[in-house]
Order: structure tokens, then sequence, then C-alpha cells
């Protein structure tokens, strides 16, 4: 493969390094955990930043800062306060391995956030970008932080045709980056291309007449910017299908359950799910379709119960409440919601709880579509 980056000697890299950075001091974005250098606030950043858009994090991170100002109160957070405070932003072992992380600041460095970039790698759920963005941006070390972002930016700058999608791709990006980072202000670089894969040097139409670096950027002058990045296709998420049972009792307690304390959603509360087969799913899905209600409503009648949740002393509407889809990096969960009056003890394990006092459980995303769902049907009946 051509290491394009090699044709650059110095005085092109410095110009490159000064256009670059003026631009970013233009342009930059005003952003809450740029306003310092602390290696905390920008761990926590960095972390929420992995699989979740800037505008979003803005939230979290206030947050997330106001409750855990420092390692200390990081460390020592109850695990509920901890997913409390993540709700919503999904991927939940980013919150346990910072915890973790915290603690191991606590056990191994005094207390004090590492200083150099193998000892903020050993951290839990600091890899090789996190480690890069947090010692360029708080410690001044040259150390490239690459992440899809900068693949994309940098793959375009030196037409690099390494698949971006396999891990042994990033040898070539290190060694790029190595060559044009900025040794006297790696954290500003880090961040500049940050913000220029995520305005200009966008996926499929990159603004290339805005760009403060397409004079040194080999794609543009070759017009083939939408050639890069090379990526190869990743394997479509699993389809998985559900049933979620919305049941009440006579106090108007609503039923929810725990998950496991590992795996997927680990502690996390959610209405009762059954797996169901697609086939069944795509059956349930018409047969209680509210909209065919009348068509179908004579055949319901000499039935009981519908065939899920077949165990517990329910009696459910026989009406899909609604459909929620969840995708998760490797899974697409399909939900069917039902509501049911609980008439007995059910044979589940989990907890009968007021909807008042439901800001007191942790929530996953799922779990808040299929309440959404609930609500709107709790509004229409109304109407
Ligand atoms: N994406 C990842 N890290 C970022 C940062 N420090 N600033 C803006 N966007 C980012």
């Amino acid at each position: 493969m051509s290491k394009n980056w090699e044709n650059w000697d110095a005085e092109m890299t410095a110009d490159f390094q000064a256009d670059f950075l003026s631009w970013y001091q233009q342009e930059k974005r005003n952003l809450p955990w740029r306003y310092d250098q602390d290696p905390y606030r920008i761990w926590i950043s960095e972390i929420m930043l992995q699989q979740t858009r800037v505008d979003t994090v803005i939230d979290y991170f206030y947050r997330f800062m106001e409750e855990f100002p420092t390692i200390q109160e990081l460390a020592d957070a109850p695990e509920d306060k901890l997913l409390k405070v993540w709700e919503g932003l999904g991927y939940y072992s980013r919150a346990r391995n910072l915890q973790t992380a915290a603690k191991q600041i606590i056990a191994e460095f005094d207390g004090v956030f590492p200083t150099t970039v193998e000892a903020i790698h050993s951290l839990k759920g600091i890899g090789p970008y996190t480690a890069g963005a947090i010692s360029s941006i708080a410690f001044k070390i040259p150390e490239p932080a690459i992440d899809g972002n900068v693949m994309r930016v940098v793959s375009r700058l030196f037409c690099i045709e390494a698949d971006i999608a396999k891990a042994s791709s990033r040898k070539a990006f290190d060694e790029a980056m190595r060559k044009i980072i900025s040794q006297n202000q790696p954290g500003e670089f880090n961040q500049a291309l940050m913000d220029l894969g995520s305005s200009i040097c966008t996926p499929t139409s990159p603004q290339c007449e805005s760009c403060p670096i397409r004079n040194y950027c080999q794609a543009y002058q070759e017009k083939r910017q939408t050639d890069f990045p090379v990526k190869s296709k990743k394997q479509r998420p699993k389809d998985v299908y559900y049933i979620a049972g919305i049941i009440e009792n006579q106090q108007q307690e609503i039923f929810l359950q725990r998950r496991p304390e590992s795996g997927l959603l680990a502690n996390m509360w959610l209405f009762p799910l059954e797996e169901v087969s697609q086939i069944e799913f795509q059956a349930f899905q018409k047969r209680y379709d509210p909209a065919a209600w009348d068509l179908f409503s004579s055949s319901l009648v000499a039935e009981d119960n519908p065939p899920f949740f077949s165990e517990q002393a329910v009696v459910w509407q026989k009406k899909v409440l609604g459909e929620v889809k969840h995708v998760f990096s490797h899974l697409r969960w399909h939900i069917l919601v039902f509501y049911g009056r609980n008439t007995g003890p059910l044979t589940l394990a989990g907890q009968w709880v007021q909807p008042k006092d439901f800001s007191d459980y942790v929530f996953p995303k799922p779990q808040q579509k299929m309440l959404e769902v609930f609500e709107n049907n709790l509004a229409d009946d109304k109407e």
C-alpha cells in the first residue's frame, strides 16, 4: 500500500498544521469540556461521545459533573444513581467501566488521574482512541486519537485504501497521524480533526469548498473524496422478537422486572418480556391489530387469553397497544406491547410499582419507548 504521507516534507507538514490549527482557533465549537484541561472532565466527555452525538452529550455531561464532580465521588456512587444519570445514553457498560476505572485511580494512582499514555490506557474502558484523546488534550502528549471521524478525514487526506472496518488497518492511520500531528498543540490538532469530520468532511457529501485543508487533500485533488474511507459492510444486527406485558393490578400498580446482574441492560428495569418467533410475532401483529379489530373480533370471542405469558393470572386486552423497535449494536429488538389486568399471584419475578415512582427506577431506552406507547394509549382513552 502506498504511504502518501511519506511524501510530505517538514515544510509542508508545518504549513498544513498552521493552516489547520488557525482554522480550529476560529471555528472550534464551544463545548463544556473544552473550557479547561481537566483530565477527569475530558475523560468523561470522551466516553460519552463514543456512540453518542455531541448535541445529546452536552446535557448529560453537565448533569454528570453536577452529580459526580470528582473522581472520588464517581468511585463512591451507588450503581443505581450512576445508571440513573446515564439513563437514555445507552451502552451502559461505559458507565460501569467509568466507575471501575475511578476506583482503579483511587487504588493505584492515589486518586490522581495518571499522566502517561500507558497508565491512562491501563484504566478500565480506555482503549487507544480514548487514551490518545485524553493524553493529547489534557497533557499535550502528541498521541493520535483515531476514531471513525478521524479515519474518514485522514483516509481522504492521503487516499488510504485500508478497510476501516478491520482492526489491522489501524496501523496505517496511526503511522500517518504520527507524521502529521502537531507536537506543540496535539490536543487542538486532534480536536480540529474531530470538528472537521463532523462539520465539513462528512461521510456522504463533504463540503470540500469550505475545507481549510483541501489544498493538502489528495482525494480532493483527484476528485475521489467519496471513494474514502474504504469500509466493508458490517454484519446486520440480529432480529429478536418480544411480547411486552404491561400488567396493572387493582392498586393501579404496574409490574416491573429487573434484568440479571450481567449482560445486556444489566440491573435495569423493564416490563416483562417474552421472546417469540418471527412467525408468532407477525401473527400477533395481524391478529391483534386494533385497526382490524372488527374483522377479527368474531374469531376472538371463543378464545381465551392470547397465547403468550400463558402461565400468568392476567386478563389481556386483545389488541396491540403499539410496537417498539430498538437497535443495539448487535441486536434489533422488535416488541409488541400488550396491556392486561392482574387477577391473582404472578409466577414472574419482579415488583409492583406505582407509575409516580417510575422515576426511581433505571429505565433503558426500549423501556422508555414502551412507556411512551402506554402513556399515549392512556391519553387516547381520556379523549
Ligand atoms: N468527538 C469525540 N471527542 C470529541 C471532542 N473532544 N470534541 C468534539 N467532538 C468529539
